[in-house]
């Protein structure tokens, strides 16, 4: 079968979007229907996402495995964060943004109607690229989540009504952070505002906070780009260590830290594409689209 056969079969005769550098070839459907041997967490169906009259993500699918680690990665404006964003529905926090297909969850479509984005964003926690913790104490920190989501219970209330949890709560902490690989730098300062850490110890604690309140998935948007080489090693330590017991999607500029430490890559390209998805080994060693390979020999983007 010719690219053309192919391409006029999907319906898509119109003129490739490509940036300068990068070939025109067609995308083709089996580069991206790649099946792990994990358990399907995450299954995108058909997923189109636009800011007003832009098309920014265009019929995307795929299944993200569990216990894994999933890297995005792809050239700037691509659509790396907004697929991202629609795993836990953080889109809908832009006006303009409009998502339409499915993201199946736990067996249930978390686009439909009444689904609870508190607890969905519990279960799928978030990590961004800059450090942003609340400027409150390394301990208030961890303990946030947990405390509002009723978890563990504090304040004047339960200390009236006898059910403060203090004790429960400094458990929590020191495991949290234990699991987050800070707490040897910080269990001598937890009363500290938590804005006076480095930005590598920062970015550790926002994991921490997001594990504290217990999630499946972790999707973290190019978490050690605003950091230095040693914070960012951490950071990657870290992360193939959370993929032992959970899901991480994490979307990175950084050719050799996808190639590190994800076990999966799905490459996006121009125009808001999936190009290609498959074991990581495979698309850094030998690629079947083209394009991905000029994309991953430096030859644009
Ligand atoms: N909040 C927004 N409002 C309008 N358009 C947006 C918004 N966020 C992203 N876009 C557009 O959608 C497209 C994809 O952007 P996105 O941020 O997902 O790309 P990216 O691959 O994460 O890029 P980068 O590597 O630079 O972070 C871009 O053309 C961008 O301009
Ligand atoms: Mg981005």
């Amino acid at each position: 079968m010719t690219e053309t056969t192919i391409a006029s079969e999907r319906g898509t005769d119109t003129e490739i979007e490509t940036t300068k550098g990068e070939s025109t070839e067609r995308t083709r459907e089996e580069w991206t229907d790649y099946e792990s041997a994990g358990e399907t967490v995450l299954s995108v169906s058909d997923l189109n996402v636009y800011y007003g009259d832009e098309h920014a993500l265009k019929d995307v699918s795929m299944d993200i495995p569990e216990q894994s680690v999933t890297a995005l990665i792809g050239p700037s404006g691509c659509g790396k964060s907004t697929f991202l964003r629609s795993l836990n529905r953080m889109n809908d926090r832009i006006k303009s943004a409009r998502v339409e297909g499915t993201v199946e969850f736990d067996g249930q479509d978390i686009y439909q109607d009444g689904a609870d984005l508190v607890e969905l964003r519990k279960r799928i926690g978030m990590v961004f690229q800059s450090p942003n913790p609340f400027p409150k104490s390394i301990r208030e920190n961890v303990a946030y989540g947990p405390r509002k989501h009723g978890d563990i219970n504090r304040g004047l209330t339960a200390r009236l009504l006898g059910r403060d949890e203090k004790d429960a709560e400094d458990r929590l902490v020191e495991r949290t952070l234990k699991q987050a690989a800070l707490w040897d730098e910080v269990s001598d300062r937890l009363k500290d505002n938590a804005l006076g850490l480095s930005g590598g110890q920062q970015q550790r604690l926002c994991i921490a906070r997001c594990l504290a309140v217990d999630p499946e998935v972790i999707l973290m948007d190019e978490p050690a780009s605003a950091l230095d080489p040693i914070a960012t090693s951490k950071i990657e330590d870290l992360i193939e260590e959370l993929a032992e017991e959970y899901t991480v999607v994490v979307v990175t500029h950084n050719m050799q830290q996808a190639a590190r430490i994800s076990d999966q890559t799905a490459v996006f390209l121009t125009g808001g594409e999936l190009v290609e998805y498959d074991d990581t080994e495979k698309i850094f060693e030998s690629p079947e689209s083209q394009r991905v390979e000029d994309y991953i020999t430096g030859k644009f983007g």
